[in-house]
């Protein structure tokens, strides 16, 4: 780790991150939620910004302070990370998306507390879908080189290399949700271009060092 303190691999370079869940209201003292801490997404951020990069995160609500360095952006819903993401892409170098976005928003929300005695032992919800924050940003022209993440609970190559092509992404990161989900560590998966390289389980801000390493390489690979 001293070498890559010292190296700032990301010197000069504009990163953006999302981490967190996101919170869909269903009236003002309810919402629906992802299991997320943000841990990850925080440690890549301050990872980031120990390599040199100037560093904005978009952070969803977590019980977390903001990495020494890091510009903090807090929202709430996947709608309004949408929109902070959207605004702030322009120019970005990196961006990678670690946040557990909520694929769905409440579209018949209740501007009032719903009682439970009027809504006769059950509560209908309907879902709409939330925009594909990560499949955006991959789409512009010029953008940045992204980086997704994939908690899956089974199937993980499958699953993590299907949803890269997917979203059309040089790099993406997958894990199982039952190791990392409520966890300080981390065993990543790499899906590239290459194939697929397995990590060994490290904690979370050895993780997400060794991720920005990779991340350099394979950036600096490119613009050298
Ligand atoms: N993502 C995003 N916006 C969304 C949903 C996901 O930016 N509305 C990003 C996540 O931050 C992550 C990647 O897309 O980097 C994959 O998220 P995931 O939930 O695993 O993929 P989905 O395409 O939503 O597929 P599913 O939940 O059905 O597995
Ligand atoms: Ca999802």
């Amino acid at each position: 780790t001293q070498a890559f303190f010292q190296d700032k691999s990301l010197a000069g370079r504009q990163i953006l991150v999302t981490a967190g869940p996101t919170q869909e209201d269903i009236d003002p003292v309810r919402y629906i939620s992802n299991r997320s801490s943000g841990k990850m997404g925080y440690a890549i951020a301050r990872a980031a910004w120990e390599a040199g990069a100037r560093v904005t995160l978009v952070s969803g609500p977590t019980a977390l302070e903001a990495p020494y360095g890091v510009e903090r952006i807090n929202v709430k819903s996947g709608r309004q990370m949408h929109a902070h993401v959207m605004q702030l892409v322009p120019g970005q170098d990196i961006f990678i998306s670690v946040a557990a976005v909520a694929d769905w928003h409440v579209s018949n929300t209740h501007p009032q507390k719903v009682k439970k005695t009027g809504a006769q032992g059950g509560l209908d919800l309907a879902l709409s879908e939330n925009p594909d924050i990560l499949a955006e940003v991959a789409a512009l022209p010029n953008g940045p080189w992204c980086v997704g993440f994939a908690a899956e609970t089974e199937n993980l190559h499958d699953y993590a290399e299907a949803k890269r092509k997917r979203k059309n992404i040089p790099l993406l990161v997958g894990n199982l949700a039952q190791e990392t989900m409520e966890s300080d560590q981390s065993r990543m998966v790499l899906f590239d271009e290459q194939g697929n390289h397995p990590l060994p389980l490290l904690d979370k801000p050895a993780a997400a060092r060794r991720l920005i390493v990779e991340i350099a390489n394979r950036i600096n690979h490119l613009t050298s």
